[in-house]
């Protein structure tokens, strides 16, 4: 569902979370629940159609996918259950490897797979009911993003648009742009959560790069901080190869298309929160609002530490992190994105 429909179903549901003295989180993509003072669990579900023709990769990024938002607020995994939607006439060696990809991503993660439901649908679909494990002091929240912050996006952008290249057949699943893809949406956030997370001084806010893009998730996080606006430098943002070619062409997802409408007021619920510099091309334009599976984190960092962490998160294997923006005092409005080419 694109951003500006999920807000407008969310606006009238009644579920009491405002006033719940466990729930340390709002309405969010996952949910914290304290236990004590030293324990809350994470909760976090998430599932969708292939993205990939091999079916054991598929498994293993949609698991990869689900237990993204628990590395975003700075948890820990302990198990899942499948969830799994498969036609009648699927053969059942392809939903085993499914299954079996996903297994053994959460074993990757360090969880296991403890069963799960599937029921049948013309379009197969998986993914993962998670529950993990987080220390209720040192939450990575999405609000608290200060002036004088370096951002930090710990994975490329463009998979989107390169498993959309899959799908119209451009690009094969074998191709070094495909191979790129695959390989970064396969990666779990676990150590770049450990690395930001390894000291509580270290972030100010955090969240994961998924449907709503850069962009989208990044406004999330502008809008619940206090008092500041995001600048990106799109000569900064890391990209797959051969993205930029293949957005250039319009090789792109639908949901590029409702994020873009959403964060520049095209839709009823728009907050025209996202302003382009002149020089940004439309093609970088319509990247920023590339929809990611498995994306990386984005993290507002004290400048301070920004350099190292960098170097930290690479040498942990996140060789794509980059520092792509900075956070300043808001002018007018909470929450406003600005994107230029470079930084000024
Ligand atoms: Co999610
Ligand atoms: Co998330």
């Amino acid at each position: 569902m694109g951003p500006g429909d999920l807000m407008q179903v969310l606006h009238h549901l009644k579920t009491g979370h405002e006033d719940h003295p466990a729930l340390l989180t709002g309405l969010d993509d996952a949910a914290i629940y304290q236990i004590n003072p030293h324990q809350a669990i994470v909760q976090t579900l998430d599932f969708f159609p292939p993205v990939v023709d091999d079916p054991y990769t598929f498994g293993a990024i949609a698991a990869a996918n689900a237990m993204s938002d628990v590395y975003a607020m700075g948890g820990r995994v302990l198990f899942a259950l499948n969830i799994a939607a498969m036609p009648p006439d699927l053969d059942k060696e392809v939903i085993a490897a499914i299954f079996q990809g996903g297994a053994d991503k959460v074993r990757e993660a360090g969880g296991v797979i403890a069963g799960g439901h599937t029921v049948t649908d013309p379009e197969p679909k998986y993914g993962l009911s998670v529950t993990g494990m987080i220390d209720p002091n040192r939450i990575f929240r999405k609000g608290g993003a200060q002036p004088g912050d370096l951002l930090i996006l710990t994975k490329p952008l463009g998979v989107g648009v390169l498993t959309t290249a899959l799908k119209r057949q451009l690009r094969t699943e074998d191709s070094p742009a495909l191979k790129a893809a695959i390989a970064n949406m396969l990666r779990l956030n676990l150590e770049a959560a450990r690395v930001l997370g390894r000291d509580s001084t270290l972030i100010h806010a955090a969240t994961d790069i998924t449907g709503f893009g850069l962009l989208g998730h990044a406004s999330e996080m502008a809008q619940q901080s206090e008092g500041v606006a995001f600048e990106f430098w799109v000569d900064r943002i890391p990209l797959l190869p051969g993205a930029f070619e293949l957005a250039a062409q319009d090789v792109l997802p639908g949901g590029a298309g409702r994020n873009r409408a959403f964060l520049l007021g095209e839709t009823a619920n728009g907050g025209r929160v996202v302003t382009f510099a002149e020089d940004v091309s439309d093609t970088w334009q319509s990247l920023l609002f590339d929809p990611q599976t498995s994306g990386g984190l984005l993290a507002a960092v004290p400048a301070a530490v920004a350099l190292g962490l960098v170097a930290e998160l690479q040498a942990a294997g996140d060789l794509w992190a980059a520092i792509v923006g900075r956070v300043v005092a808001a002018q007018r409005q909470t929450g406003m994105i600005y994107v230029s080419e470079d930084a000024k």
